[in-house]
């Protein structure tokens, strides 16, 4: 009995590599289809050369199996026969979903790209071909050396909101790229993100905490609106208000606070309730206070 298990233990191994080099063989580029790289070299020897430098000669190295031309162009042995161009796959001419099946094929799992599927660039029909250029070797294969230009060229109301008077530093070109300190990506993912308009994190706030830490330290008295959501008083691209506020102050704080004191209501320009930072004069610490005297955000 011992013996037949062993035997079969042996047995089995060795049919199944058998069965993988008939696979193989039947495999190989001239039954399936496939021409192999060295082919499109014969007529697109500028392609194939500048190819070279791209991170996808290189995919093999990465552990990407049958990662050539082919593995985005699709079987092109047909096609190689005479250039016939009804009979090669070009991802930037195929409708969304097909295109972005090729190479979701190798990056479907990929951390970043996880919720693709159904995120609103996927269901407005943009495929990876919409913000990539596979060939023309710039930074991550963007399109445009400069990503935001990308974003931009569809969202251009954003680029009214970068040219206001207080922003977030996106247009500051410090390097050759153009990229400033922040783009659109340090807040979005357009793949696909957890939370919602695309934004990276488990929330709006959660995703400010990432870069203005301090704001999320515990405090001894909080102002609540704080903690449940940023944007009630900032907005994320830009404002012609200070500091980025949804509206001057004392009319944002007056939104809330109508308590029937000096909070309220028609307050002379003169006003020490008014003027200058108006209610900041007097309740600086508006993101919470540390001061033992009381819970008014007072120093
Ligand atoms: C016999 C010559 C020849 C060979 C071999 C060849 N091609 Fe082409 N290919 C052409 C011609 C001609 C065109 C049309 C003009 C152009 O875009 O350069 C073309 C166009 C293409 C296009 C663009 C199609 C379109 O509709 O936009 C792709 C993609 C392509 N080839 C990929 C490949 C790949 C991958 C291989 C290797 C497996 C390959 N070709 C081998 C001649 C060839
Ligand atoms: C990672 C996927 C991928 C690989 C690998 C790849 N291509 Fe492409 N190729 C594309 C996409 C996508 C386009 C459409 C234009 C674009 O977005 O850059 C394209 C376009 C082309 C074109 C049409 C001309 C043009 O620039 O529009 C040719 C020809 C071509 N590829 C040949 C090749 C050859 C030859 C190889 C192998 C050396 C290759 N491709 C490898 C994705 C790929
Ligand atoms: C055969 C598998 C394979 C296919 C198909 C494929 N990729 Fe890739 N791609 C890789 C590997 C492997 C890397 C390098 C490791 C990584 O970044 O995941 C990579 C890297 C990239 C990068 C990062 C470049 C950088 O500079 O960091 C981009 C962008 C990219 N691919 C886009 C695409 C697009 C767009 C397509 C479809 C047109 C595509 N890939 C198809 C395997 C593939
Ligand atoms: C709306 C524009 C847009 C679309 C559509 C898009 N990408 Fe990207 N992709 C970007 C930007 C911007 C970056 C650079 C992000 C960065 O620098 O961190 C990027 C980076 C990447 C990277 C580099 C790895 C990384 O996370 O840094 C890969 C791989 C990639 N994209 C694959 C894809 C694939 C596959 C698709 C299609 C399913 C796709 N992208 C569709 C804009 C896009
Ligand atoms: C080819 C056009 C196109 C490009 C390029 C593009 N988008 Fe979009 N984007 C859309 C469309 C269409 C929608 C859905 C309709 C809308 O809200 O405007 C959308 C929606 C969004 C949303 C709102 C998501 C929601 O849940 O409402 C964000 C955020 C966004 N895009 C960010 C970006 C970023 C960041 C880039 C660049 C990396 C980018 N987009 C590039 C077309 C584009
Ligand atoms: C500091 C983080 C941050 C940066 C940087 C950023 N965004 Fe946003 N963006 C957000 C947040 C948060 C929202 C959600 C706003 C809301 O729902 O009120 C948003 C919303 C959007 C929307 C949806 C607008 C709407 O009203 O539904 C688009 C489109 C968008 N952003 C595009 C961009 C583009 C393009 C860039 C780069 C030029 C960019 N964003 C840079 C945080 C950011
Ligand atoms: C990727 C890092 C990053 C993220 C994420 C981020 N910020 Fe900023 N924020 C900055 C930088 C950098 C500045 C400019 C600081 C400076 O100039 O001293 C800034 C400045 C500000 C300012 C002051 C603007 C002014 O006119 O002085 C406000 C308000 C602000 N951010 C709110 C937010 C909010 C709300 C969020 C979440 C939606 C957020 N930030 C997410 C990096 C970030
Ligand atoms: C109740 C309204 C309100 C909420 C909610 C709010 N802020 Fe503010 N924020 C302000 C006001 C008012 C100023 C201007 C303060 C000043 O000029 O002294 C400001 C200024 C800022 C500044 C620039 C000055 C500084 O203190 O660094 C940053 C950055 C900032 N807020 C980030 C945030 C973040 C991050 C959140 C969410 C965790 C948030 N704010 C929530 C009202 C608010
Ligand atoms: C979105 C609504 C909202 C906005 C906008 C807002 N607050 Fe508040 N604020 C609250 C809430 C809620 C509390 C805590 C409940 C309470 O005691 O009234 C609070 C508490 C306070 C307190 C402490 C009161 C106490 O007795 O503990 C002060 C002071 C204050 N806010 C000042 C301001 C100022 C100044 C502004 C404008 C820069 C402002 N608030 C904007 C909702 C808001
Ligand atoms: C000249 C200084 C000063 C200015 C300006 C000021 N406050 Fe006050 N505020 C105080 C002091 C002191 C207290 C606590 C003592 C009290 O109850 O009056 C207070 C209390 C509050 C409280 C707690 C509830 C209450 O009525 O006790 C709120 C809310 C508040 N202020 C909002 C505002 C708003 C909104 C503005 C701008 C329209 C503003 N404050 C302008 C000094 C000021």
């Amino acid at each position: 009995m011992k013996k037949t298990a062993m035997r079969m233990k042996l047995f089995l191994p060795a049919v199944l590599a058998c069965c993988l080099l008939l696979a193989y063989v039947g495999l190989s580029p001239a039954d399936s289809g496939y021409a192999g790289d060295d082919k499109c070299k014969e007529c697109h020897e500028g392609v194939v050369g500048s190819f070279r430098s791209n991170i996808h000669a290189k995919a093999a190295f990465y552990g990407a199996k049958n990662a050539g031309c082919e593995s985005c162009h699709g079987p092109a042995a047909a096609h190689a026969e005479a250039g016939d161009t009804a009979k090669i796959r070009n991802p930037a001419k195929l409708a969304a979903e097909a295109s972005s099946a090729a190479c979701l094929s190798c990056h479907g799992k990929d951390k970043g790209r996880m919720f693709w599927k159904g995120s609103v660039h996927d269901s407005q029909e943009l495929s990876c071909t919409g913000c990539h250029k596979v060939h023309d070797n710039k930074r991550k294969l963007l399109a445009k050396a400069d990503e935001k230009e990308i974003c931009l060229s569809c969202h251009g109301e954003v680029r009214a909101s970068m040219l206001k008077r207080s922003k977030h530093p996106l247009r500051d070109s410090s390097s050759p790229s153009g990229e400033g300190k922040m783009t659109c990506s340090s807040c979005h993912n357009p793949h696909g993100a957890r939370g919602e308009k695309l934004v990276d994190a488990k929330s709006f706030n959660d995703k400010c905490y990432e870069c203005h830490a301090e704001k999320k330290a515990p405090v001894l008295w909080e102002h609540s609106p704080v903690k449940e959501d940023c944007l009630t008083c900032h907005t994320p691209h830009g404002s012609s208000n200070d500091k980025m506020l949804v509206a001057k102050v004392p009319r944002l704080c007056q939104e809330c606070h109508m308590q029937g004191r000096h909070q309220t209501g028609t307050l002379a320009t003169n006003s020490v309730f008014a003027f200058n930072r108006s209610c900041l004069n007097c309740h600086p610490m508006i993101h919470g206070s540390n001061n033992p005297s009381g819970p008014v955000l007072q120093r």
